[in-house]
């Protein structure tokens, strides 16, 4: 018998109270079971980079204390390894500490596009790619369950930017909501069937994810046939029946009963089908069958860190190297300098954040190598604020050595779940410390922390330029690797990084207006608008240097005509011509010549690591089918490709295209392709930013641009925010009530202090009645009626207090 007939036997014996009940969580971390049928309790928790699981509290707001466990590189760094092996490894064995822990889902991983470098959590995502981000994402996947451990792939959907996250609606047309932010879920739900889906807080096309029909049933249930549970995000949920009857199967975490009374009276009162609950609690009761067939584990910490140092190892990114000043010799006269060569940067804060067992530093790494090396801090670490002194002291340690390696970037405070970065900009003492070291010292390696693009105004002073992203907990050891030479460097960026934030298509657009954010760039994302407008980019998607050198030859096309109905095979030869082992990703692009319609320069169609010894050869294999390069037309809502003649593009990096081949692609009828070039112009023209007219806008979104402010005049909700109701008496009494609430809940974790407070303003009253909020449901619908003048609400909301 299938776990879905097992389930669906159980949910036929189980009263309507009881599948009600499986639709919300127990608590904070834990879904509910039913005692009665065999149905333990599981646990579900963060995710994704490692295990964070709660040490005790599941009940309790979720950024207490964790069990110890291993850090693997955070998303942003992995995906630089475009190493779909690697990515099921690091599955698999967060998946084991998971079989240790007795955890029965992992929160993970996040593929939400990487729209703008000031995502607040762009270290948690992989790519500006859709199709990297989805790839690697799979493969991650894959590793997890194949452990018996689910996944909740996240966030669902134009999640691409953590201010205003709760309540803010995305804004963007069709086309570039299946092409660009969708593509990666779709990619990963058809490969690797992940368990579970968490939608995110945000709306979009008018409406909550949380309650989006379209979004939980139509796109990912029926076109894509996910079969899986759909879980909220942590207090996302909004109308709870209304949640249900889009296909958000489990709300999380619990709030009281008042929601799951709801879906009970719903189903008693004929409003909402029985069938639909029964589906729902069908779902669920098969993730919980599914979950206990999870066998214990004991894993080995030594060999998981042995992992995530190979993980940090392949994903670091070598950026420049003159005069192959790296790698470093252990002999060479050196200087350390940087407050993070002791102290990493290694991951970002928030839901993800782990607690490692161990830690390892770049600095006693290096001297592990037996590299002996004078040190100076440089900066401190808990301000930007420049300390003269501080630099002058470096610069006194680095002049006259035979190379230095600088270790710098972004510190902890910057990169965090709940808000957005504001600049792209480096600390000011990061910046003035690396500009004074380079006046006394022309070997000067710098090496860069931080989950996300950052200006290096800087770059053109030092000869060489190592990234490691957050590299999780052995970063320390896996820089001395690349820094010594015992490790090639093989990581490509899996992100444009412009020269300044100017640059990127979404600047003037993010992080938006109070209700919305308009996605204007369209389809124009990354490195498909720094390419397509030939903008110089500090260094372009898919860029990464190594010590050795490789060539590329022989590309073959099996066919120089593709139909709908048929493969291309594309393969090419890459030869090692250097003098050590390494390893290259080669990279499949697509251009399609002459198109009608609104096209990226290039799209990344493929990709593959392989591993050579120096001289030797090996062929590289793609496979392409038409559909592949399909578009999608929101005309007849359906995929479509264009006839034409398409570009076979191979390369080291999107600007560094080897090997061009050419295809003629007989797609579907051309007849109904919509002529972009008459109806939305400005997209043909973005040579000087992305500076489209509303008309223009409202034409590619097909409706009007909805509203971006609240008017005065508008009644409060669940929805409205802190900061919506400053004008009341009663919301800045809420807002000190809410202060207290979190310096009590944060006493001694001063992370959950820094994000609750800048996220306090932008918080819904929602969730009062979560996330530690306090309120019973009641409350609110008082508070609210108080807001909206009806000064009965005072008796609801004092009921109980
Ligand atoms: C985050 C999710 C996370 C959940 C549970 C939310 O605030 O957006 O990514 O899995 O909390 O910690």
């Amino acid at each position: 018998m299938t776990h879905r007939d097992e389930a669906k036997a159980l949910v036929a014996q189980m009263t309507l109270a009881e599948k009600a009940s499986l639709c919300s969580g127990l608590n904070f971390w834990y879904l509910k079971g039913i005692q009665r049928l065999g149905l333990p309790e599981i646990m579900v928790t963060d995710g994704p980079h490692g295990l964070r699981k709660q040490e005790s509290g599941a009940e309790s707001v979720g950024l207490n204390a964790s069990v110890p466990s291993t850090c693997f590189p955070t998303a942003s760094a992995t995906a630089c390894s475009f190493d779909r092996q690697l990515m099921y490894e690091i599955g698999k064995a967060i998946a084991e500490e998971c079989r240790q822990d007795n955890v029965a889902v992992l929160l993970g991983p996040g593929v939400n596009i990487k729209r703008s470098p000031l995502c607040g959590r762009n270290f948690e995502y992989f790519s500006e790619d859709p199709l990297l981000s989805g790839e690697i994402a799979a493969a991650f996947i894959e590793g997890v369950q194949s452990q018996n451990v689910g996944v909740s792939l996240k966030h669902f959907a134009t999640n691409n930017q953590e201010t205003r996250r709760m309540t803010i609606e995305s804004v963007l047309d069709e086309r570039t909501f299946r092409e660009i932010y969708l593509k990666a879920f779709e990619i990963a739900v058809k490969k690797a069937k992940p368990w579970t889906v968490m939608c995110s807080y945000n709306k979009l096309f008018g409406e909550f994810a949380s309650q989006n029909e379209r979004l939980l049933t139509k796109i990912l249930r029926n076109e894509w046939g996910f079969e899986g549970v759909v879980i909220s995000d942590w207090g996302a949920t909004v109308d709870r029946v209304a949640g249900l009857k889009a296909g958000l199967d489990v709300e999380m975490p619990h709030v009281d009963d008042v929601h799951d009374q709801e879906i009970i009276k719903a189903v008693e009162n004929g409003s909402f089908p029985i069938e639909k609950l029964d589906l729902a609690a069908v779902k669920v009761t098969e993730l919980i069958l599914k979950s206990i067939e999870r066998k214990p584990y004991k894993y080995e910490q030594p060999s998981h860190h042995a992992l995530a140092r190979a993980a940090a190892a392949q994903s670091a990114v070598l950026l420049k190297n003159e005069g192959n000043l790296l790698p470093g010799k252990t002999g060479a006269k050196a200087a350390v300098i940087g407050a993070f060569a002791k102290n990493p940067r290694y991951q970002g804060t928030g839901s993800s954040k782990i607690l490692p067992y161990k830690l390892d530093n770049a600095f006693d790494e290096l001297k592990t190598y037996g590299l002996e090396a004078d040190y100076a801090d440089g900066y401190p670490l808990n301000t930007d604020n420049v300390n003269e002194s501080m630099i002058t002291e470096a610069c006194h340690v680095a002049k006259d050595k035979e190379i230095v390696y600088l270790f710098a970037g972004l510190p902890d405070r910057d990169e965090a779940e709940g808000f957005d970065r504001d600049t792209m900009r480096m600390p000011e003492n990061h910046v003035r410390l690396i500009e004074a070291v380079s006046k006394v010292n022309d070997h000067l390696v710098v090496i860069l922390f931080g989950g996300a693009p950052m200006e290096l105004p800087w770059a053109e002073k030092v000869q060489a330029i190592l990234l490691m992203y957050l590299g999780g907990q052995a970063c320390g050891g896996a820089c001395a690797d690349l820094l010594l030479g015992k490790v090639n460097p093989s990581g490509k960026l899996a992100e444009s990084w412009p020269l300044m934030l100017e640059d990127n298509p979404s600047y003037g657009n993010f992080p938006g207006y109070p209700m919305t954010v308009e996605y204007r760039e369209g389809l124009f994302v990354g490195y498909r608008y720094y390419d397509s407008v030939k903008k110089p980019v500090r260094y372009p998607f898919g860029y990464g240097l190594s010590y050795t050198q490789f060539e590329y030859s022989k590309l073959l096309l099996t066919k120089n005509k593709l139909d709908t109905t048929d493969q291309l095979t594309i393969t090419c030869q890459v030869s090692n011509t250097g003098g050590v082992s390494g390893k290259e990703v080669v990279q499949l692009y697509v251009s399609q010549l002459n198109s009608v319609l609104m096209r990226a320069e290039q799209e990344l169609k493929g990709f593959d690591k392989v591993t050579l010894e120096p001289g030797e050869s090996c062929e590289v294999k793609f496979t392409l089918a038409s559909q592949d390069l399909a578009f999608y037309n929101s005309d007849i809502s359906s995929w479509q490709v264009e006839n034409g003649e398409y570009e076979i593009r191979i390369g080291a990096s999107s600007r560094d295209i080897r090997l061009t081949g050419s295809i003629e692609i007989v797609g579907d009828n051309s007849s109904n392709i919509p002529n972009m070039r008459s109806l939305t112009p400005g997209y043909f023209n973005l040579e000087n930013g992305i500076d489209i007219s509303d008309t223009e806008f409202e034409a590619l979104l097909g409706r009007p641009i909805p509203p971006r402010n609240r008017t005065k005049e508008s009644p409060h909700t669940i929805n409205s925010t802190i900061s919506d109701i400053q004008d009341k008496w009663v919301g800045r009494m809420l807002l000190k009530y809410v202060q207290k609430q979190i310096d009590a809940m944060s006493k001694d974790n001063a992370d959950l202090k820094i994000m609750a407070e800048k996220m306090l303003m932008d918080m819904p009253l929602r969730f009062l009645t979560t996330m530690g909020g306090g309120m019973t449901s009641n409350q609110l619908r008082g508070l609210i009626d108080l807001l909206n003048g009806n000064i009965c609400g005072i008796k609801q909301l004092l009921a109980h207090i």
